[in-house]
């Protein structure tokens, strides 16, 4: 490995292009490539897609085979999809290459609950090829598993967790907006959340994540959606909301144990939300109640922290890892 880790961007939708800017101002990190399968990007500068003031002399490549043609490469820097299932050909390409990965996919954020057979296959692929694989963000990632399990180092026992996260969506990029339904009419809505192509994901990965962060067993998570719905025409910058409409989610997640809720997780994210924080409460010795007012932006979050821990997931021991696996991760 040179002095500098080489980093190639797969994916570049509005996260992809900002953890790419990222990476190309970072000291000690060194953009070398980018991947999108939209033929509009694909033969585009990189410099100039992503927004840079000069041109980088790097085209974008429609796949990773094209992009290791010209450059070699130590990290995938990794913001296709939500899904674990419909990135795995695109995970197991990587790490058989022998290049470590941070992906913004939720649910590979903890995927040992809802998937483990394929968290053990990637785990072992991983390990078979040296490199270790993490996915992160703000929220699976940060505000609703890593930071409350970070609080409970001070606590001499906990009983119960509590996270609230509360959002006026209006500053996220549109296919956050999209996500949680803005601008759909209630039909709409119920049809994509049973489509489930509607919804945040993350709780109930984030959920499982403190489950085993505190070493407590679970016997279910529940994580139910509905729309909050507009009183009033609302726009964002992308978007109108007419009343009736559905403004965005607001989705309760559950973890319980012998029927008792032990983890509890109250998310929403609408366009003309009055108010916007994060909140962590700890009920245990000694109960703690901490607040982020304004939160953590989500978009800032998540390009930040992706990129933050490109470091650790390069020093890290080979394999499968999470948040908890990890040192601490640090702006760095
Ligand atoms: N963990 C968290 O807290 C967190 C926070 C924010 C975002 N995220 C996730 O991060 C991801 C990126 O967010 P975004 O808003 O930038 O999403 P996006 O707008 O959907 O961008 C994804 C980009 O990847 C491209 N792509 C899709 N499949 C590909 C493939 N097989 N090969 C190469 N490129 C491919 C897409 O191309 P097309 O345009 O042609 O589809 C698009 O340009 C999303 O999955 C989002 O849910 C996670």
């Amino acid at each position: 490995m040179t002095d500098s880790i080489r980093v190639v961007q797969y994916g570049l939708g509005p996260i992809g292009c900002g953890t790419a800017r990222l990476i190309a101002e970072r000291a000690g990190l060194d953009l070398v490539g980018g991947i999108d399968i939209n033929p509009a990007k694909v033969g585009q500068d990189l410099g100039d897609l992503i927004g840079l003031p000069g041109a980088l002399g790097i085209p974008v490549d429609a796949k990773l085979v094209d992009c290791l043609q010209r450059t070699a490469a130590d990290v995938v820097v990794h913001t296709t999809s939500s899904s674990f299932k419909r990135v795995w050909d695109q995970l197991v390409g990587i790490v058989q290459a022998g290049i470590h990965v941070v992906s913004t996919t939720e649910e590979l954020a903890y995927p040992w609950w809802s998937a483990p057979e394929l968290s053990r296959q990637l785990d072992r692929i991983a390990k078979d090829n040296g490199v270790s694989v993490l996915a992160t963000g703000v929220n699976p990632g940060f505000t609703m598993d890593t930071w409350p399990l970070a609080m409970t180092a001070v606590c001499q026992e906990v009983r119960r967790v509590k996270v609230i996260r509360i959002q006026d969506a209006s500053s996220r990029r549109l296919p956050f907006q999209k996500k949680i339904g803005a601008g759909r009419t209630l039909t709409e809505f119920q049809e994509l959340v049973a489509a489930g192509t509607l919804r945040h994901v993350g709780l109930t990965e984030s959920i499982a994540m403190i489950a085993a962060g505190l070493g407590w067993k679970l016997d279910d998570i529940r994580d139910d959606i509905e729309p909050i719905i507009a009183e009033e025409r609302i726009s964002s910058p992308y978007l109108t909301v007419e009343p009736g409409q559905a403004a965005g989610v607001k989705q309760i997640g559950r973890g319980l144990a012998k029927s008792e809720e032990l983890i509890s997780m109250d998310f929403q994210a609408y366009i003309g939300s009055p108010e916007t924080y994060d909140a962590v409460y700890i009920m245990g010795t000694p109960n703690m109640e901490v607040v982020i007012k304004g939160g953590a932006h989500g978009d800032i979050a998540t390009k930040s922290i992706a990129v933050n821990a490109i470091r650790r997931v390069v020093e890290a021991p080979p394999g499968l890892k999470t948040m908890l696996d990890l040192p601490i991760v640090t702006c760095c």
